[in-house]
């Protein structure tokens, strides 16, 4: 028997012209291999007279969201978290399905979603809202639901990925490619959360929830994005055999989760290392699974839009067969989370000194009264008359003890300008 269902979306830019794109092309396909016939009935748009680079039929435009009372499942295409918002609760209590890409919302307003849908039958599904195609809260919530996670690290920002691997290869700044990554469609409307690492930590907030229970918010992780890295270091960093990528990390100890965003070197013979271009890919190692690694395309307009299909296509199957999502637990428990000042890192240090001797004798000093061993040091080439780059590769070191010896050695006066730190990851 046919399974009817409308669907209405809320929000009709790149993600949402992609689900318009494949409902309407997949439509006889999926009656015919589902028995499930998805009607786009209504897409709610700010502007009817937007060019939309797709055919379809005008009529089911509107630029009213009282539309959307009309049909089963609400797709949020909107994006930020006030109109959004507004509609997905709207939809919710009026007993709609949603499905949503919106990580910010899912992110930063969790409890009052889930309360909503709490014992009201209703799903709410987001897979489109962590690293577009790649299913990682699927697998999480499914594949993975028997492990303990024992952490995941992941490049799940496409943009600053992108922008990372050009300024590697072609040497441009970061504002330039930036620009390409915007024409792309890979950037966020306000692409700054893509390169100060928040649009990574609204995900990791996620993904760390679904794998923990516990509730994770962007204020409880250390967050770094990718605007103050240099092109030089680049070029250094590979030379030592690693690449640099703005890693989201969670792992979990006895004593809390340690979650984070930053940039950092991974070696170039590990597969993050080679994940290039808008791709992301995240390492999640359960106790039982060992490593599992994902890796797809994070962003755009139809790796992103399948997702939304994908979810759109899970709910009409628990409505074929009158049966909720499987498991899935909303209420999430309060962590210990640890400081990034107590977690322990080796490190990349590049500093600019004074081309003389014993300068090099004070700065192993300063690390070794902090309990910094010193895995190697290259000296590059003389940048500017007397002064010198310095490359340091620590041991593993507690965050606090590196900063405080940082502040020392940029004491010296043989020391110029601020030392640049960034994280090792291997
Ligand atoms: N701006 C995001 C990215 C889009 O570049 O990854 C997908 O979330």
């Amino acid at each position: 028997m046919m399974t009817k269902v409308k669907v209405g979306i809320a929000g009709c830019g790149i993600v949402g012209i992609g689900v318009v794109d494949i409902l309407q092309k997949r439509f006889e396909e999926f009656r015919e291999l589902y028995q499930v016939e998805l009607e786009l009935a209504v897409v709610v748009v700010r502007n009817i007279d937007s060019d939309r680079d797709i055919a379809f039929d005008k009529a089911i435009l509107t630029t009213d969201l009282a539309m959307l009372d009309n049909v089963d499942i609400v797709v949020e295409l909107i994006g930020g978290d006030t109109v959004a918002k507004d509609v997905v609760l709207n939809a919710i209590h009026q007993k709609k399905h949603v499905v949503t890409a919106n990580k910010a919302l899912v992110a930063k307003h969790w409890d009052i979603l889930f309360e909503a849908v709490r014992g009201s039958q209703v799903m709410l599904k987001f897979e489109a809202a962590v690293a577009g195609a790649v299913p990682v809260i699927k697998t999480i919530q499914e594949s993975l639901i028997g492990n303990k996670i024992e952490e995941l690290k992941g490049i799940i920002n496409g943009t600053a990925n992108y922008i990372l691997s050009e300024m590697e290869s072609r040497g441009e700044s970061l504002a330039l490619i930036l620009k390409e990554a915007q024409d792309l469609g890979y950037a966020e409307a306000d692409p700054t959360f893509d390169i100060e690492g928040f649009d990574v930590a609204h995900k990791l907030c996620i993904l760390a929830s679904l794998a923990y229970g516990v509730k994770v918010e962007c204020e409880d992780m250390y967050i770094q994005g990718i605007t103050d890295l240099e092109v030089k270091d680049m070029a250094y960093i590979r030379e030592l055999g690693y690449r640099i990528k703005l890693l989201a990390i969670a792992k979990k100890y006895e004593k809390g989760l340690d979650v984070r965003v930053h940039p950092a070197l991974v070696p170039e013979s590990q597969i993050l290392g080679a994940v290039s271009g808008p791709y992301n890919a995240i390492d999640i190692k359960g106790h039982a699974s060992g490593d599992i690694l994902l890796y797809g395309q994070g962003a755009g307009r139809y790796p992103t839009a399948g997702a939304v299909v994908g979810d759109i296509l899970d709910i009409a199957r628990c409505l074929q067969k009158e049966q909720p999502l499987p498991f899935f637990f909303s209420e999430r428990k309060k962590a210990e989370f640890i400081p990034i000042e107590d977690i322990e890192n080796r490190y990349y240090i590049r500093l600019n000194v004074s081309d003389q001797p014993g300068v090099l004798a004070k700065i192993t000093n300063i690390f070794g009264e902090h309990a910094i061993g010193i895995a190697s040091v290259i000296q590059k080439e003389v940048v500017l008359e007397d002064q010198v780059p310095l490359v340091v590769m620590t041991g593993k070191a507690r965050e606090d003890n590196m900063r405080r010896s940082l502040d020392e050695i940029e004491a010296l006066d043989t020391v110029f300008g601020s030392p640049t730190l960034i994280r090792i990851e291997d």
